[in-house]
């Protein structure tokens, strides 16, 4: 499916492409180790969904682009950091990650852990340094990111995912630690044209919010999908990958057959959240589609 903003697409992937690049410190500043993991974390590739629902929200909302560069900005750096964690050793144990060595494999452990470890306050940067915000607008989206990251979100739902290793949980108990490891930075990333947005409704907000759960879950499942038919080259690390570390996913505790039908009633209940937001909905409508269909 094509779409205008599949046709933008490239032109916002490649903003916060420079975007990050910017805000990073360079390979050759001081201590250059730790940097050039931190950039290798970072600009080595990734689909950049989460700052593309920035962008596809903030032209459903009518907001300049400028007004959530810094968030799309914080949200990914934060990502990064989640992803180089979820990797080492004592979490995932990855070796391969969008097809190249995880940052611990690259460098070594300690190097990883402190490059995750620089990626969170350089987040919080990206939205203080931010001029365009107002200062109400930044402490808005400084909340909104701390929540989305802390141990009432994804740092609480991937220490619900390591415990949950071989357990039989419960469909809401998943369903729970999916909104928080994964749901809450989507939707940050989907509310935070709404925090610097003029006029929303009180319904708007109510329709993003549901439409920003919905697609946090599916685009999980999806992920776990993907993790047990994927192919190592398409998904960038080996297919299976949960099932050798136990993992309580979708697929392995309910079957494929309820993961692909669970994904697709909630991107279909995410789209009819859209519907009602009266705005034109198309760039977020294309990206639900692209989230759950994916391939890698
Ligand atoms: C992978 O996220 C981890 C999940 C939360 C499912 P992405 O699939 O967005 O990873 P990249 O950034 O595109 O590699
Ligand atoms: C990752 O979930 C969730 C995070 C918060 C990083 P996964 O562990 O399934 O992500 P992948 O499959 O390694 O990318
Ligand atoms: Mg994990
Ligand atoms: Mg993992
Ligand atoms: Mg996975």
């Amino acid at each position: 499916m094509t779409s205008p903003f599949a046709e933008r697409m490239p032109l916002y992937t490649d903003r916060i492409q420079q975007r990050l690049d910017e805000i990073l410190p360079n390979a050759d500043t001081a201590p250059e180790r730790l940097h050039a993991a931190m950039r290798y974390a970072v600009l080595n590739g990734g689909k950049r969904i989460r700052p593309l629902l920035a962008y596809a929200s903030s032209e459903c909302l009518q907001v300049p682009p400028e007004s959530v560069d810094a968030a799309a900005t914080a949200i990914e750096l934060m990502h990064a950091f989640s992803l180089v964690h979820d990797d080492l050793p004592a979490m995932d144990d990855d070796d391969l990650r969008r097809g190249k060595p995880t940052l611990h494999r690259k460098f070594d452990e300690a190097t990883a852990i402190l490059a995750a470890d620089a990626l969170q306050p350089l987040a919080f940067t990206a939205i203080s340094g931010d001029e365009t915000l107002s200062a109400a607008q930044a402490v808005d989206l400084t909340r909104l990111l701390a929540a989305a990251c802390g141990s009432l979100g994804m740092t609480g739902g991937q220490s619900i995912d390591l415990l949950s290793e071989g357990q039989p949980l419960s469909m809401t108990e998943l369903e729970h630690m999916y909104r928080l490891k994964t749901g809450a930075l989507i939707h940050a990333s989907v509310m935070s044209a709404a925090y610097v947005a003029n006029g929303i409704t009180p319904e708007q907000k109510r329709c993003l919010e549901h439409f920003a759960q919905s697609l946090g879950l599916a685009f999980q499942i999806r992920d776990d999908i993907l993790d047990v038919e994927g192919e190592t080259q398409v998904i960038g690390k080996p297919a299976g990958s949960d099932e050798r570390r136990n993992k309580a996913t979708f697929p392995a505790l309910f079957g494929m057959d309820a993961a692909l039908a669970r994904c697709n009633e909630l991107l279909r209940q995410g789209l009819d959240s859209l519907k009602r937001l009266e705005c034109d909905h198309e760039p977020l409508q294309w990206l639900a589609h692209y989230m759950v269909d994916r391939a890698k």
